[in-house]
C-alpha cells in the first residue's frame, strides 16, 4: 500500500516545480515493487517485509523509518542484492537486481567495517582495486579526493585503530562514495555515535550531498534523524514491515529542529508508529 503524504509540502518554489516536472518524465532510479522478504530457518519461515513498494529517484535522500524488527535492514540487504525477494521485484535503472554489484554500496552501523591492517587510504582504495574499477594510481587519487571531502585527507596514512568512531564512519562513507555507486545504502550509520557526533555527522552528510548529489537510501529508527536527513520517508509498520505512509520531508533540515512544524510532524509520525504498535499488540 502506498500511503498519503503526511506533512503538507511547503509551497513549491519554481525550481522545485521544475524538478517535479523533470521527475515525471524520468523513470525512477530504484524501484522496489511489491517486495516480500522471508528468512527460512529449519523450523519456520519468518516474513521480514510484506509487499513493500517505493521508488527512489536520482539524488533522493530516501529514508526507511520504522520500529526495530520491521525489516529495514533486510530491505537494504535485498536492494544490495544479498537477499532475493520471494515476491515482487527490485529494479535499478530498470534492470532487475539479482546479485550484489559495485553500483550499490552499503555503509553499516558498526565501526569495525574497516580492515585494521590497511591504512585509511588503502581502505578507501581497496574496493576500487578489487572491482578493477581503477588502476593503482587513479585509485589513490580518487581515495584522497573523497577523504578530503570527509575532512580526513590528513589521516590518509594512519590505521583505523588511531581514529575515533565518527572518523571511522567518515572513512567508510569516503570508501563508499569513492566507488561512485548509483545508490549509497546506509544502515543506521550514526546510531552508535554519541549525540553530538551524530548531529555533526548528519550535518556533514547533508553538506556532502549538497556537493556530490549522490542518491541515498538511509535506514534509521530515529524520527528526528529521518526528518533531518531525508527528503522522502517511507514509514514501515512493525513486523512484518509494510508500507504505512510515505512522507514528504524535503522542507525540513537541521535548521528546523525544534521548530513548531518539525515537532508537529515528528509527533504525528510517532503517533502513527505507536498506533500500529497498539494494533499489533491487540
Ligand atoms: N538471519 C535471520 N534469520 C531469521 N530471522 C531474521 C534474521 N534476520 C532478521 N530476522 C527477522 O526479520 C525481521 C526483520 O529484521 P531486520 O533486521 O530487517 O529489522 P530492522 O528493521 O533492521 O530492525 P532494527 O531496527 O532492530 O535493526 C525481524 O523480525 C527479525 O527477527
Ligand atoms: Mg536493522
Amino acid at each position: 500500500m502506498r500511503g498519503e503524504p503526511l506533512a503538507s509540502p511547503p509551497a513549491l518554489t519554481p525550481t522545485l516545480s521544475r524538478e517535479r516536472e523533470r521527475r515525471q518524465h524520468e523513470a525512477p532510479l530504484l524501484q522496489v515493487d511489491g517486495v516480500s522478504l522471508d528468512y527460512r530457518t529449519p523450523e519456520r519461515v519468518v516474513r521480514a517485509t510484506h509487499r513493500v513498494s517505493f521508488d527512489v529517484h536520482a539524488a533522493d535522500r530516501f529514508v526507511l523509518l520504522g520500529p526495530s524488527g520491521c525489516g529495514k535492514s533486510t530491505l537494504l540487504k535485498a536492494v544490495g542484492g544479498f537477499i532475493p525477494p520471494v515476491e515482487g521485484e527490485i529494479r535499478l535503472d530498470g534492470r532487475r537486481v539479482t546479485q550484489p554489484g559495485p553500483d550499490r554500496i552499503v555503509v553499516f552501523q558498526e565501526f569495525d567495517q574497516l580492515p585494521p591492517w590497511k591504512t585509511v587510504k588503502q581502505n578507501v582504495m581497496f574496493p576500487l582495486l578489487a572491482s578493477r574499477t581503477l588502476g593503482r594510481k587513479e585509485a589513490a587519487e580518487r581515495a584522497l579526493h573523497y577523504l578530503d571531502k570527509v575532512g580526513l585527507a590528513k589521516f590518509a596514512d594512519v590505521h583505523p585503530h588511531q581514529l575515533s568512531g565518527g572518523m571511522k564512519q567518515r572513512v567508510a562513507i569516503a570508501r563508499a562514495l569513492a566507488m561512485q555507486p548509483r545508490v549509497l545504502l546506509m544502515d543506521e550509520p550514526f546510531a552508535a555515535l554519541d549525540a553530538l557526533t551524530r548531529r555533526k555527522m548528519q550535518q556533514e552528510l547533508l553538506a556532502l550531498w549538497d556537493e556530490v548529489r549522490f542518491t541515498l537510501l538511509f535506514v534509521t529508527h530515529s524520527i528526528e534523524e529521518a526528518l533531518v536527513v531525508g527528503n522522502r520517508i517511507a514509514l514501515l509498520s512493525p513486523h512484518p514491515g509494510r508500507m504505512r505512509a510515505e512522507i514528504n520531508s524535503h522542507g525540513f533540515s537541521l535548521a528546523s529542529l525544534g521548530g513548531a512544524e518539525f515537532q508537529r510532524t515528528a509527533q504525528r509520525i510517532h503517533d502513527m508508529l505507536f498506533e500500529e504498535e497498539a494494533e499489533a499488540a491487540a
